[in-house]
């Protein structure tokens, strides 16, 4: 049988963010290494009982519950990866007015302002998730999302051009918990605009989503 390839956990160069410090991103850094090594720990088990080609029925219950846990963990890996690299040091609040993103916004919702209206008033819903804005590759239209923890929530097909942490351990050693905006405001000045507009410009995917 084909052994899985465990994932490696990626080292991220971020420090010197404004208004995030570096405590809050070494701690987030080995939060972020936790899911990719629960990652590996869950496909390990689920590799093991596989290995007698089936999976007893007395196995169920097991079986379930780690492909349960698995779609937590690797959302929770992927999405810090897409988190990370969207954003850096000396990022900006604003992609730049010539820029491909600016263009997109302004195709799926009329102006970049009321895009981020709309992203930010994703950021700040009550809940333990993330805020995404995903390109939908059939039709080229930006949309925003609500994922409740990592995995509840994430559009199938969709492609993550920007990726906001709102749990709470992304700001909550720099920030009180009822300053949600605070950190979002932070978050927006940080944002590398380079990466996101690299995943809008990946080539188009070969399957054809719902247009
Ligand atoms: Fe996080």
């Amino acid at each position: 049988m084909k052994q899985v390839e465990p994932y490696t956990a990626k080292s991220f160069d971020l420090h010197g963010l404004n208004g995030i410090s570096d405590r809050t991103m070494a701690t987030h850094f080995k939060l972020y290494e936790g899911y990719v090594k629960e990652t590996n720990r869950l496909m390990g088990h689920i590799q093991t009982m596989l290995k007698d080609g089936k999976v007893d029925q007395e196995e169920m219950p097991a079986y379930s519950e780690l492909k349960r846990r698995l779609g937590f963990e690797y959302n929770g890996m992927v999405l810090h990866e897409y988190y990370f690299e969207n954003l850096k040091q000396s990022g900006a609040g604003h992609p730049g007015h010539n820029s491909p993103f600016i263009h997109a916004a302004e195709m799926s919702f009329g102006s970049y302002e009321i895009w981020k209206t709309d992203f930010v008033g994703v950021g700040k819903m009550r809940g333990v998730g993330w805020a995404l804005c995903y390109l939908n590759p059939a039709n080229r239209q930006l949309s925003n999302h609500w994922v409740t923890l990592h995995e509840t929530g994430n559009v199938a097909g969709f492609v993550p051009l920007l990726a906001m942490d709102v749990w709470e351990h992304a700001f909550i050693l720099d920030y009180k918990p009822s300053e949600r905006a605070a950190y979002i405001d932070a978050f927006f000045s940080n944002i590398n605009w380079q990466a996101v507009e690299q995943r809008l410009n990946a080539p188009a995917r070969a399957y054809k989503a719902t247009g």
